[in-house]
Formats: C-alpha cells, structure tokens, sequence
C-alpha cells in the first residue's frame, strides 16, 4: 500500500513494546514501508480497522524484536506515524514494578516521567536553529488521552492502576538492587528502557501520547525472587496484554 492509500484518518496509534510485536484485534489490515527525515523506522506500519476506527500499529523493537531499546529510532518511529496522519499515540511499555501497587500482571497508565538513559538522541532539534527550543515536559504525557484511557478501562472493567512515575533506564542490561533502591527512593514506580526519549519526541512533535505499561516482573530486589528471567517477562506479559483488544475497542468508541 502507498502512503496516498491512506484515505482515511487513523484514530490512534499504537506503539508495540516487548512482547507485543502485533496487534491481532487489526481487522483488514494493511503493510505500509516507508522511511523519514530521521531515517527508518522500527517496522512497517500495519494499519487496519478497530470497531469501524483506522488504527496504526507499530513494533518499536522490530516485528521480530530486533533492535533493543538504546539502539531504537525512536525519532524515525514517531515521525512515521505523524506523516501518515496519526495525531494520538498510545505507547504500550512492557515494564518492572517497584512500588507495592505496580505488581506483574497489572495495567498502569503512568502520569510521570524521571528518565535515566544516556547517549540516545533525545531531540529532534540536534542541529542550531537559532531559537530556544523548551518544550513544556511539566505533564509529560496527555492528559486528554490518559483520561480517554483510564475512563475506557473504567468503563469495560478493566484495571488500569491511574498515575505512577516511570523511570527510563539505559539497558538493555536489567538493573541492579542498588539501582531501583535508589529509583524508589527518587519517586520511581515503574522501570523500563523505552519510555524515554519516546515521551519527549512526541511533545516535540506535538503528538498527544500516552503509555499503557504492561508489568512483567518485580524489579531487581523488589520481591524474594533471585533473578529475572525473560521467559517470566515475555509469559507476563501476555497474561497483562488480554485486556488490550477490549481496552482499545472502548478507547476507539469512547465507551
Ligand atoms: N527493568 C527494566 N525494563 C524492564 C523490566 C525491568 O525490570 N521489566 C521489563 N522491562
């Protein structure tokens, strides 16, 4: 399909993290390759139809979970979907809890951002322009789409835990105790390594965006557990991910 064949406007987006490399509630879907300014995004944008509304979907890390989190371009990913038309985009961050309400297998829609990764490209302005260019980051995700989100969730049933600050670490590595003990302490309920730069491109862009978090595990030291396996991760992650088809279906139709 050609970018011209978007005839329609596409109601959201939906950015895929780990473990969520398609969205199968897609009817009619559609493959659209294509590259920006920034350069190439992640994946093709698959484009479809939820309750009668254009959604785009697209695999951060790859539809094959190629690319990890400090190697994404995370400028070419959100580009794309605003050349395609997208003004809203739901991020979908599978993630660890810290704090005791974030436990795995729960929903949250974050509403605070401490971002912790280092060296990624970060701006869409990296050259002078000339003029001072601050963004506000005081909300760092929409407020209109996370209520859009929480009253959806609200309304089909479905547990969505409404705030939470995500702290943004470098990986790909897991941390350390030390680490999330210091996190915690900073006000950190919820770890994970795509949340950042992500959330601040698309204020720069003027996207409304907002992150769902699917909690995979206990951060490092935050349960008796000696370790984090992904097979835990990635079976969590699936369990958290159920409600998304009917989540969306609401979102979609302001129910
Ligand atoms: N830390 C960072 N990122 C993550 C985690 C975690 O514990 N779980 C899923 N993504």
């Amino acid at each position: 399909m050609s970018d011209a064949a978007v005839d329609q406007d596409i109601a959201l987006a939906v950015i895929g993290g780990t473990g969520l490399y398609k969205l199968a509630s897609l009817q009619d879907e559609q493959t659209l390759a294509g590259n920006t300014i920034y350069g190439e995004p992640s994946a093709p944008v698959r484009i479809g139809r939820i309750a009668g509304h254009r959604v785009a979907f697209l695999a951060r890390h790859g539809e094959d979970h190629s690319i990890p989190p400090h190697r994404v371009n995370y400028r070419a990913n959100l580009r794309r979907l605003q050349d395609l038309g997208v003004a809203r985009v739901l991020a979908i961050n599978t993630v660890g809890g810290i704090t005791e309400r974030f436990a795995p297998r729960t929903l949250a829609c974050p509403d605070q951002i401490i971002d912790y990764t280092w060296g990624r490209i970060s701006t869409l302005w990296d050259e002078p322009v000339g003029v001072p260019l601050h963004v506000d980051f005081s909300e760092p995700y929409s407020q209109g789409l996370r209520r859009a989100l929480l009253v959806a969730a609200m309304g089909s049933g479905i547990d969505v835990i409404a705030g939470g600050c995500y702290g943004a670490t470098q990986g790909p590595r897991l941390e350390s105790r030390a680490e999330i003990a210091r996190m915690r302490r900073d006000g950190c309920d919820l770890v994970g390594m795509t949340g950042m730069p992500e959330a601040g491109l698309a204020r720069e862009l003027g996207l409304e965006y907002a992150s769902l978090a699917l909690i995979a595990n206990w951060a490092a030291g935050c349960s008796d557990s000696a370790e984090i396996t992904l097979a835990e991760v990635l079976a969590n992650v699936e369990v958290a991910s159920a409600a998304l088809p009917e989540l969306l279906k609401a979102l979609l139709t302001g129910r």
